[in-house]
């Protein structure tokens, strides 16, 4: 048992579903951001990784990058970052790029000061103290985070996951719906409940929407 394990209350600061995004200056491997001015107007997808040069964490980079069109058609920026160099970011893309042919064509955050890290909550201590755990912040374009994921080091992430969910939050916002469990494009969504017994009578009614119970109708959008 480790004894110098990291209390949840020294651990609090930790932003949540629904805070404005923290703002912050960086440099980024396609030049200095401020992430009050970064994507406007889009969502952002901005995900932390341990390291440059690492297994597991050069398979997601890769994901991220030959699914880049998904996230652009999702009207979505990428933004990574781990807690290396500019340096060590810019041999790694290259490296990359030279051994697969996979471009990183996004921002990677070169968090050294860890400054970006520790305001996101991406560096938790009882996993690691120096090395970034495998998170996913879903920003959307007022700037709001509406998901936020959290992987430890030895396990990668899931880009058809990633993908749903913005995917989700996306059409959730547009139709003022919630999804079920695995919703996908095309499937159905759920018909906000009813909130009077107006609103019962009137769902009972509807032939177009398919009813579980009178609270739970999922419809086509
Ligand atoms: C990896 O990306 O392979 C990795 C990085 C840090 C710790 C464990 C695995």
């Amino acid at each position: 048992m480790n004894e110098e394990l990291h209390t949840p209350q020294e651990l609090n600061s930790m932003p949540r579903i629904g805070d404005i995004a923290p703002d912050f200056e960086a440099i980024t491997t396609k030049g200095p951001i401020k992430m009050s001015e970064f994507a406007k107007d889009k969502w952002t997808v901005m995900f932390s990784h341990p390291a440059d040069f690492t297994p597991v964490c050069t398979t997601e980079m890769s994901g991220f990058a030959e699914r880049k069109e998904e996230f652009d058609a999702l009207n979505t920026e990428l933004l990574g970052l781990s807690i290396d160099s500019i340096h060590a970011h810019l041999g790694w893309v290259q490296n990359v790029r030279e051994a697969t042919g996979v471009y990183f064509d996004f921002p990677i955050i070169a968090d050294i000061d860890m400054k970006v890290s520790k305001l996101y909550g991406m560096l938790q201590p009882n996993e690691s103290e120096t090395a970034a755990v495998r998170a996913v912040f879903f920003i959307d374009p007022s700037k709001k985070i509406r998901l936020i994921m959290y992987y430890p080091l030895n396990v990668g992430r899931n880009m058809n996951e990633i993908l749903r969910a913005l995917e989700a939050l996306q059409v959730s916002d547009k139709h003022k719906v919630a999804l079920p469990l695995d919703w996908k494009k095309g499937d159905k969504v759920i018909c906000p409940a009813p909130k009077s017994l107006n609103d019962l009578n009137t769902r009972l009614a509807d032939h177009s929407v398919e009813k579980v119970t009178w609270y739970l109708a999922k419809k086509n959008i």
